[in-house]
């Protein structure tokens, strides 16, 4: 299990082209935005109100995390720090890394929660249980 800390996460500004009147567009590039490639894309909608997704940790892969629309939170834990995120900007990308425990909450009404992963979708790259995840992550249960 990576050692990462939840201050490797990190925001990522997207660039933003600006059309008059006409909107706006964001890029996300292999190796020129993200700090991996893109294998994988999914997206999360019509979250009920209340609902809570994530909850689980990945062994190997790479996420960032945006909010195509609407708005929701993302508390990054580590086994030993917690970081709540609020994503409400679609210009904005949370960039996960491996060997952390994510929750997202609150979603807002029509939200649209954007994830661009490093790997394909492999349930073995799961951790699904808390007390699974800080044993890997800190050879000890938890507390
Ligand atoms: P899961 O990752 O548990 O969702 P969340 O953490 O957002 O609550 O995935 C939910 C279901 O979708 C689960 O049965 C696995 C399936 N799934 C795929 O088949 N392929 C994928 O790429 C993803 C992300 C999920």
């Amino acid at each position: 299990m990576k050692k990462s800390k939840v201050y490797d996460c990190s925001i990522i500004e997207l660039n933003q082209h600006h059309s008059d009147r006409k909107g706006n567009l964001s890029v996300v590039e292999n190796g020129l935005t993200v700090p991996f490639d893109v294998k994988r894309t999914y997206y999360l909608y019509d979250v009920p109100g209340g609902e809570s997704r994530g909850g689980h940790a990945h062994r190997n892969l790479s996420q960032l995390i945006v909010a195509a629309s609407g708005s929701f939170t993302v508390t990054l834990d580590d086994g030993k720090v917690k970081r709540t995120v609020l994503l409400n900007r679609p210009y904005q990308g949370l960039h996960v890394v491996p060997g952390i425990w994510r929750t997202l909450d609150d979603f807002s009404s029509g939200a649209v929660c954007l994830v661009l992963a490093s790997e394909g979708y492999t349930e073995a790259d799961y951790i699904r249980h808390y007390d699974q995840f800080i044993i890997e992550k800190h050879g000890t249960p938890a507390r």
